[in-house]
């Protein structure tokens, strides 16, 4: 086609979408996708010429711990969606554990009112179920800027939890989104503690939080969402009997996965790593990591977060247990996927389902997640076959390291655009940080 003017136009790249791979050019108008195909006439403000390079749909991170509020000195909602960009990160969806935690409305405000001017991708924050808060969770949910509920099942970083299936069923009952859950059940964690103590060292941690920790917690979930008819995202499944169960209820539950689950094992990474390996739920042996993979093959899992979250390296150096749980992952969840497509154990469209098309179709978010016209122009554009190094010193987050450090990859995110500007080139940022809040389908309350 000729004569076309375009903002932006993408030229020569190879474009991956669900409908498919191939050489295609990109036109893009006031931030939306205007018309995908030749368009060898066409003139624009700006060109990016992509020769060699593959354009895949923004890539949305939906489970990011920005520690702000509250704990900053492990990183806040700056140098986190900093990290995204850099990364090929275009929206992230971020947890309620801040201090004061995001359990009221006035708290899910004060992100927002945060994150504008200061985080660089777009964005939507959850709200943290509490005993205090269930009743209100139904009003909560459905606030702009929010992109659910958020349940801990499992004591983990900060004092969100909803221990017994009382409180359990007095949240789902009046939820109308899809909530996102932490499954491990506390109770066997309390009972089981002792294990970690004594051993005072982090390659007990997997036997601390055992298999049959996420299971219990898993089967409670899925009976009590099952009971009330409501939909669960259980968040970073990590053992091959999860991975089953939950196939088995695809209609009501859809499944998380983590890179760093999908690449680290255990005991190895525990004795390379420490603490740094440290997160709840565990990295665990090879036949789970195998598991989850067969999960990935198989349609199980639906979507790959990073659950990016920070601790700074003092404290992930104090003893064992007391070192915290979490590490850093939205940087490097797009160069590890890249690097799997690479090793043949991923396909570019699995890779672009489970990045982008997942979160779309799972959480209803409005314009965002295909490669389509009418859809805001985000997009990771990457080089499949730069190798590179990835390094604690390459890393935005205010901690200033990832588990990663030292690992050689193939694939690469060489630019990153947002709306149809671009944010990031060649690990450069440009421009300002102009993220905005998502929009979702949702019924709006009944007036
Ligand atoms: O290891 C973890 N760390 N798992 C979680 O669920 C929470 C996170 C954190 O916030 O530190």
């Amino acid at each position: 086609m000729t004569g076309q003017t375009f903002d932006l136009l993408l030229k020569g790249g190879t474009v991956v979408s669900l409908d498919g791979i191939g050489p295609a050019d990109v036109g893009v108008r006031a931030g939306r996708i205007a018309a995908i195909g030749d368009l060898a006439g066409a003139s624009a403000g700006e060109t990016l010429q992509l020769g060699g390079l593959h354009v895949l749909p923004g890539v949305i991170d939906t489970q990011v711990h920005f520690r702000e509020p509250g704990m900053e000195h492990k990183e806040d909602l700056e140098a986190g969606s900093r990290g995204a960009v850099l990364g090929g990160v275009t929206a992230v969806f971020e947890m309620p554990n801040t201090r004061p935690l995001t359990s009221t409305a006035g708290a899910l405000t004060d992100k927002l009112a945060r994150a504008r001017g200061r985080m660089w991708c777009d964005h939507a924050f959850y709200v943290g179920a509490t005993a205090e808060n269930a009743e209100r969770l139904p009003e909560l949910e459905r606030l702009p800027g929010c992109c659910g509920v958020k349940i801990f099942m499992g004591a983990s970083t900060g004092d969100l939890l909803v221990r017994d299936d009382a409180t359990l069923e007095r949240v789902l009952r009046g939820l109308g989104r899809r909530c996102a859950v932490h499954a491990e059940d506390d109770f066997r964690l309390s009972e089981r503690k002792a294990i970690a103590e004594r051993a005072a060292d982090p390659r007990a941690h997997p036997e601390w939080r055992d298999v049959a920790s996420a299971v219990l917690a898993t089967e409670r979930l899925l009976r009590l969402a099952r009971k009330h008819g409501r939909l669960v995202h259980v968040l970073h499944i990590t053992t091959a009997e999860e991975i089953d169960i939950l196939g088995q209820h695809r209609d009501i539950a859809s499944v998380e996965v983590t890179p760093q689950h999908l690449t680290l094992v255990a005991p190895e990474c525990y004795a390379s790593l420490g603490t740094r390996a440290q997160m709840n739920p565990p990295i665990r042996e090879s036949r789970h990591r195998d598991g989850l993979w067969r999960g990935v093959a198989h349609g199980i899992v639906d979507v790959v977060g990073s659950d990016h979250a920070p601790h700074t390296l003092a404290e992930k150096a104090e003893s064992y247990p007391k070192s915290p749980s979490g590490m850093p992952g939205v940087q490097t969840l797009l160069p590890l996927l890249l690097d799997h497509c690479n090793a043949g154990r991923l396909s570019l469209r699995r890779l672009v389902d489970l990045t982008s098309a997942g979160a779309h179709r799972l959480f209803g978010i409005a314009g965002k997640g295909r490669l389509a016209v009418g859809y805001d122009a985000d997009f990771s554009i990457v080089d499949l076959k730069a190798e590179r190094v990835i390094d604690d010193a390459l890393m935005a987050n205010r901690s200033g390291w990832t588990p990663f450090h030292g690992r050689r990859v193939k694939g690469w995110p060489i630019a990153t655009v947002i709306r149809g500007r671009q944010v990031m080139r060649e690990g450069q940022l440009l421009g300002q940080a102009q993220g905005e809040p998502l929009r979702f389908w949702q019924a709006l309350p009944a007036t």
